[in-house]
This record gives structure tokens, C-alpha cells and sequence, in this order.
């Protein structure tokens, strides 16, 4: 389709100028500290869309941060696609490692990305992603060639799990009435080879306090004769798996859906080098469950990580003490049928079970997340896919992936309606992690095959 990439060359750099504004707001959603920050980049998320010709846009109220509402109904009789994303971002920090402010955008070339990429928190997950979106949207109404209904829904907490919209979504079914949801806020397997994620992980997430004696004890006074809630918290999570990385909480494994022999061959079959994926982490060996693939650990397979460990003294020199306390944050991803009321649960028996009479223990549940499969043969799939066909000249592989968008699978309980997991980003631009950045032709390629993605879907329905 010539009007779309004359639409894109005349108007890139503007597109460009204008994700930049929106990366120099920190929209840390974790952090108080920016609150401010973060309402007032909801501000300027309606403000775009309106500029792109979304109409009714509304700043919705939630107990936290803001939904980003609009809508453009051009004929009630035709489909609607409902687009997702999000315009929080992570907190920064290490900043130190950072190669230049976060929050002050950069473009620069890199090794995968002879293009450039635009370095800044958030630039792939997800403002420079939800951004595409917006653009394609304001090219398909400028060039009046939007074949479908469109409605937009942005929203400010899913980086800290997204706990008020469930409440919004399940007030608001009828305003976000849809025939399917289109969300960019995954990745490809490489430029050369599009891919389209069409699974997403569950999510059980703890955090453990484990408490010794009332008060930090002097550790030669003490140490040896009472329990030190540091020591004790290590032994406890190393008894969460055994020496082929299987997880030993009882019944952990109950639900997890098996999958069959062609299943996994169609896993093999996507493109993956072991040795490059070890080589762009600086590993000399990888490390999983026994039995199955890298590919199959990440997608398909349940997993339980400690995400951060504290207690006792941390500061310069030494001060021999026993603290009184020691914590761990836990996550345990979850593949289709857990449940991550059933998982933390059984964590928390099993956490309880394993705790030496010297100690007390507290399990704290925080956000949850139930996993999602999207099947490939509907027709939103395959409008997503004929997309990528028609602007990569390749047909998409579709991967499950081990990362939670937790809000996709209450879409689909509540509103009833699939979502289309077609993102543009790729594993090595670092989301979560300094130096964070997406690539303009990854960008560019967004805004180019989204439009194609409407006009399939509107044929086909
Ligand atoms: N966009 C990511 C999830 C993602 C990235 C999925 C790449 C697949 C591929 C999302 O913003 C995210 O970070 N989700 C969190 C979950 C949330 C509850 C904090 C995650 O996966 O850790
Ligand atoms: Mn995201
Ligand atoms: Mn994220």
C-alpha cells in the first residue's frame, strides 16, 4: 500500500519528535515520587490521541492512575478493534549504569539496530510501542482510509500489576465492547524474522518476612546459639527445587497443562541459536529444568525466581551483628491452568511447612496474573499475521513467550474477546533494564503494519 509509506516517510520525523515528549515524562508507576509525572503524562497521552482524531478521549478515574479512553466510531455495523497499552514505565535505577539519562531520550546507533534506536525508559515498553498505534491511527483517519471502529485504552499501572483495572474493565464492559483487542507490548525474534506471541505466563507473586530474634543480636555473643533469619531464608529457598531445577512445592505442577509431542516440535521448530542467546548474556552454560528446551523453559514451563533478598547489615566496613529480620521477593510464573490463588497458596504451605521452630514466618501476597494462549486460527490472528507477511516479506513465528501482561486475560473472562499479541520490540533492548531502548526501525515497522492489520481484520469479519 503506497499511502502508507508515503504517509510514513513524510511524517517520521515528527513521530519521532513526538515519542521523545512523551519519554521525558517519568511515569514511574512504583514509585510516589512521580506521581505527579505520571497523571501528567496521562495528560499528554489523551492529548495525542485527540491530535491523531480519537474522539470522546476521557481521562478515566481509577483509585490509582488514570485510563486513557477514546474512541473513533466511524459505522456501528462494522467491526471494532480495541487497542491496549500502557504508558507507565519501570523505575530506572541501577541510574548508574545508565549510558545517558533515562528520561532524556537519545538516538543512537547500535549492532542490531544500524538504524538507530531511541534510548530512554519506556521507549519499548511500552510508550514507544502504544505509540505506534496512535500514529497509524492518525495516518489510516488523515489518509480516510480507516476500515473499522477503533478504541483506545492506555492505561497507567501495569508495571505495578495493573490492580485497578480489573475493577475498570468490569464497570465499563459496554463502553469497551470490541470484536478483538490488538496489543503491542511483546517482541519479535529478530528483524529478520517476525514473530508473534501467543503466549503469555501467569504470575504468582510473595514476598516472605522471615523473623529470628526480637532485636540484631552482636553475632559472636549470639551467633551459633540462635537462629539467623538469613541463614534460615536461604536454606528455605534452596529447598523450593531439586538438582534438576524441578520445583518441589507440593502439588506445583498438579494443573500444568502437558503438552503434546507435535506441540513441542512446533516449539523446536522456531527459529532459536543457544549459542548467540548465551553469547548476548556473556553465559558460558544456561540453566533450567531438566528435560526441556531453553525455548520450552521460557514458554512453556512454570518457573520460580527470588527477584530481591534483604536483611542485616549492608553498608560499608562490617558490623557483625544477626539481624532480627530477613525478606525476599518471589515470583513464580505460571503456565495455562494454574492459577495463582491456587500457586500462592501452596507456596505459602509449603513456606510455612519448611520453617524451622527457631523462626516465624510471614507470606505476603502481592499482584496476580492468569496466563493466556492466543490460538492462530482465528481471524484476528491471521489478519496480524498476513500483516507482517505483507511488511517483513516473511510469515510470522508464532512464540510463547515467559513475560505476563496480566490484564489480557481478564479480557478475555470478561469482555469475552482474544487479544492479538503482535509487538515490535526485541529481547535485546533491554526493557526493565538500564539503557532500555527500541529500535526506529522497529518503530517505523509498527506504524507500517498496523494499518494493514485493520484493513485484513474489516475484510475478514
Ligand atoms: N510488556 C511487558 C511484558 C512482556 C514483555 C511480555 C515482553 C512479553 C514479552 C510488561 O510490561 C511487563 O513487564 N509485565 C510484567 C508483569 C507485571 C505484573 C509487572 C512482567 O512480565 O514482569
Ligand atoms: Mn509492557
Ligand atoms: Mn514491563
Amino acid at each position: 500500500m503506497k499511502e502508507v509509506k508515503n504517509y510514513i516517510e513524510k511524517n517520521k520525523k515528527r513521530f519521532i519528535e513526538e515519542l521523545v515528549e512523551l519519554l521525558k515524562i517519568p511515569s514511574i508507576s512504583a514509585d510516589s515520587d512521580y506521581r505527579d509525572d505520571v497523571f501528567k503524562c496521562s495528560d499528554l497521552v489523551a492529548h495525542f490521541i485527540k491530535e491523531a482524531g480519537g474522539e470522546n478521549v476521557q481521562i478515566c478515574k481509577t483509585p490509582g492512575f488514570p485510563v486513557v479512553y477514546a474512541e473513533k466510531i466511524i459505522d456501528p455495523s462494522l467491526p471494532t478493534v480495541l487497542i491496549y497499552g500502557h504508558y507507565d514505565v519501570q523505575p530506572a535505577d541501577p541510574i548508574e549504569l545508565w549510558h545517558s539519562p533515562p528520561f532524556d531520550p537519545v538516538i543512537k546507533k547500535t549492532k542490531i539496530h544500524p538504524d538507530g534506536a531511541i534510548f530512554a525508559r519506556g521507549s519499548c515498553d511500552d510508550k514507544g510501542q502504544f505509540f505506534m498505534h496512535v500514529k497509524a491511527f492518525e495516518l489510516l483517519v488523515r489518509t480516510n482510509t480507516l476500515p473499522c471502529n477503533v478504541k483506545f485504552m492506555i492505561e497507567g499501572e501495569e508495571e505495578v500489576g495493573s490492580s485497578n483495572l480489573s475493577a475498570f474493565v468490569k464497570d465499563n464492559k459496554e463502553k469497551l465492547k470490541c470484536d478483538t483487542i490488538l496489543i503491542s507490548d511483546t517482541g519479535i525474534i529478530s528483524n529478520e524474522i517476525p514473530s508473534i506471541t501467543t503466549g503469555l505466563k501467569g504470575l504468582s507473586y510473595v514476598e516472605v518476612e522471615v523473623t529470628g530474634p526480637n532485636r540484631d543480636l552482636h553475632s559472636g555473643l549470639y551467633g551459633g546459639a540462635v537462629a539467623n533469619p538469613i541463614n534460615i531464608l536461604c536454606d528455605m529457598i534452596s529447598k523450593m527445587k531439586d538438582s534438576d531445577n524441578h520445583i518441589i512445592i507440593p502439588g506445583f505442577y498438579d494443573n500444568v497443562l502437558e503438552l503434546s509431542k507435535k506441540e513441542r516440535e512446533d516449539i523446536s521448530r522456531a527459529p532459536f541459536s543457544l549459542s548467540k542467546y548465551k553469547e548476548s548474556l556473556d553465559l558460558s552454560d544456561v540453566h533450567g529444568e531438566s528435560g526441556f528446551t531453553t525455548m520450552e523453559r521460557i514458554g512453556i514451563r512454570p518457573t520460580l525466581d527470588v527477584n530481591g533478598i534483604w536483611g542485616g547489615y549492608t553498608g560499608e566496613g562490617a558490623k557483625t551483628v544477626i539481624p532480627s529480620k530477613a525478606y525476599a521477593k518471589i515470583s513464580m510464573r505460571l503456565v495455562p491452568n494454574q492459577t495463582d490463588e491456587e500457586i500462592t497458596k501452596k507456596f505459602t504451605n509449603y513456606f510455612k511447612k519448611i520453617a524451622p521452630s527457631s523462626v516465624t514466618v510471614k507470606v505476603t501476597p502481592h499482584h496476580g496474573g492468569t496466563p493466556y494462549v492466543c490460538p492462530t486460527d482465528i481471524s484476528a490472528y491471521k489478519a496480524a499475521s498476513l500483516a507482517m507477511q505483507s511488511t517483513f516479506g516473511k510469515e510470522p513465528v508464532p512464540v510463547r513467550s515467559g513475560g505476563s501482561i496480566p490484564i489480557v486475560a481478564l479480557f478475555e473472562k470478561e469482555l469475552k474477546v482474544k487479544s492479538i499479541l503482535m509487538g515490535f520490540g526485541l529481547d535485546s533492548d533491554a526493557i526493565h533494564s538500564p539503557n532500555e531502548h527500541f529500535g526506529l526501525f522497529n518503530f517505523l515497522k509498527g506504524i507500517e503494519t498496523i494499518p494493514y492489520f485493520f484493513y485484513n481484520y474489516s475484510k475478514k469479519s
